[in-house]
């Protein structure tokens, strides 16, 4: 019989306190979450509950105030930044609400930049893995479009994509259907959901967008700070 998927994110006890001069926000308190490879879990919530927050500290962008976070078995909670930057590198694939592409590359050039890496070499390569991705996305006759040139549910797609080219272990979208009408938003999460089963990516979606729920194998409830298996929990 096969083991259980590895572990590829845990959050242990993790609380979050954000201070400025007197006042302090407790963002998240004693979040407790593991999450396996093939596996899509959605983290529903209002505005200020931390969803954000919890995702910024799962991609190791953000040091917890108490607690540890383990990525594809890794400690990073007290990692330096160098080693930090490597393990987001390797490991973790970032979706926005807002997209974030390149405005002056074309579609093929933003995910193109994130296989190469910064090395001189492999262009061709790097320009035929990019060209085949955006393809499995629908995006095959947009490869040389600007973002500016295309729709919100298209700029999204780029991005998702991008994320995955690094073939990162675990994929962490905040948002990710905010700005896209109802029919985008469905279209771009069932491809991401589809995609993620298919490369066994663990993926982490926070949203306030009950659509969001359909595509998860997994729902959990952020309120307060606090996560629960029900909401009001
Ligand atoms: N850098 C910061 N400094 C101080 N307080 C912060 C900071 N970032 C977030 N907060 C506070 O922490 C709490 C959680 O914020 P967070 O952005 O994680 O919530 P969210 O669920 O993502 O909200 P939204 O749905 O509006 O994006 C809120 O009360 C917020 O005001
Ligand atoms: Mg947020």
């Amino acid at each position: 019989m096969q083991g259980a998927p590895p572990l590829i994110l845990q959050l242990e006890g993790v609380s979050k306190v954000y201070r400025s001069g007197d006042f302090s926000v407790t963002a998240l308190a004693d979040v407790t979450l593991n999450i396996r490879g093939g596996e899509i879990v959605a983290i529903m919530g209002p505005s200020g509950s931390g969803k954000t927050t919890l995702l910024t500290i799962a991609g190791a962008l953000l040091k917890p105030t108490h607690g540890h976070v383990h990525i594809c078995g890794i400690e990073v909670t007290n990692m330096d930044e160098s080693h930090l930057a490597s393990i987001r590198r390797q490991k973790v694939g970032f979706v926005y609400q807002s997209f974030n592409l390149l405005e002056a590359l074309t579609a093929l050039e933003n995910v193109r930049v994130v296989i190469q890496n910064g090395s001189r070499n492999g262009r061709s390569d790097a320009m035929e893995r990019a060209s085949h991705l955006l393809d499995t996305f629908g995006l095959g006759h947009r490869i040389h479009s600007l973002p500016k040139r295309l729709s919100d549910g298209e700029k999204q797609r780029v991005a998702i994509v991008r994320a995955l080219a690094k073939d990162p272990d675990l994929i962490l979208a905040d948002e990710p259907t905010a700005n896209l009408d109802a029919k985008r938003g469905h279209e771009v999460m069932e491809l991401l959901g589809q995609k993620a089963l298919e490369l066994h990516k663990a993926v982490v979606v926070v949203s306030h967008d009950n659509r969001v729920r359909q595509f998860a194998q997994r729902v959990l409830w952020l309120e307060d700070g606090r996560l629960s298996d029900h909401p009001g929990g």
